[in-house]
């Protein structure tokens, strides 16, 4: 499904044609499992070596280096919240990752980028809220902000629940 510059889709984040890709990594910034490994496996070992240097990521906030082996040119390392019962600031911070990653690629004049649901996997953020979150800033910094470079925003859902929470948050905000 297509909303002007925004892209939905169900796949796998790492065979997709962009700029950049987002990871949900951890503070670490050294790997881990889920969309991380996924894209560390595509990658190759040497995406390992550039993340050891960046020494870790905070939470909220985000962190880019070279896509090696992917097809995408770029990975924008972001780390989400762990989701307690959503009084700990987890929506706040969700939001920053993705307000984060969309400021890097700014700064990278990157054009296209694809997101995995942030935080819905093993930090366990309900994918419903995680969605509104996630479209809500990407269409706030895409229309009603004044950026220029980036023409392209995928979200890239991993199955068809995930699909089917974007595409009810997408609509929900088209229609308001
Ligand atoms: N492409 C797209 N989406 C994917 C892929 C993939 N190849 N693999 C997993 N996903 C989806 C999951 O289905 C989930 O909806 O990405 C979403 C995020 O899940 P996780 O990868 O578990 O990420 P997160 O919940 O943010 O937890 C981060 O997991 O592996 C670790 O190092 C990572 O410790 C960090 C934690």
């Amino acid at each position: 499904m297509i909303s002007g510059k925004i892209t939905l889709l169900e796949g796998d984040i790492t065979q997709q044609q962009v700029d950049a890709i987002v990871n949900a990594a951890n503070t670490s910034l050294l790997g881990g499992g889920g969309v991380d490994g996924a894209i560390h496996l595509a990658a190759g070992p040497e995406l390992l070596v550039e993340c050891r240097r960046l020494k870790g990521c905070k939470t909220g906030d985000a962190k880019i280096t070279k896509g090696y082996n992917l097809p995408a040119d770029w990975v924008i390392h972001t780390v989400g919240p762990v989701w307690h019962d959503g009084k700990y600031g987890e929506d706040e911070q969700l939001a920053s990752c993705y307000r984060r990653c969309l400021a890097i690629a700014e700064q990278y004049e990157i054009r296209s980028i694809a997101f995995p649901a942030i935080s819905t996997g093993v930090y366990g953020f309900p994918m419903e809220r995680a969605a509104k979150i996630a479209v809500k800033q990407v269409m706030t910094f895409l229309f009603l902000e004044n950026h220029s470079s980036l023409e392209a925003v995928m979200f890239v859902c991993f199955n068809r629940q995930t699909y089917d929470c974007y595409r009810s948050a997408l609509k929900e905000i088209l229609s308001n």
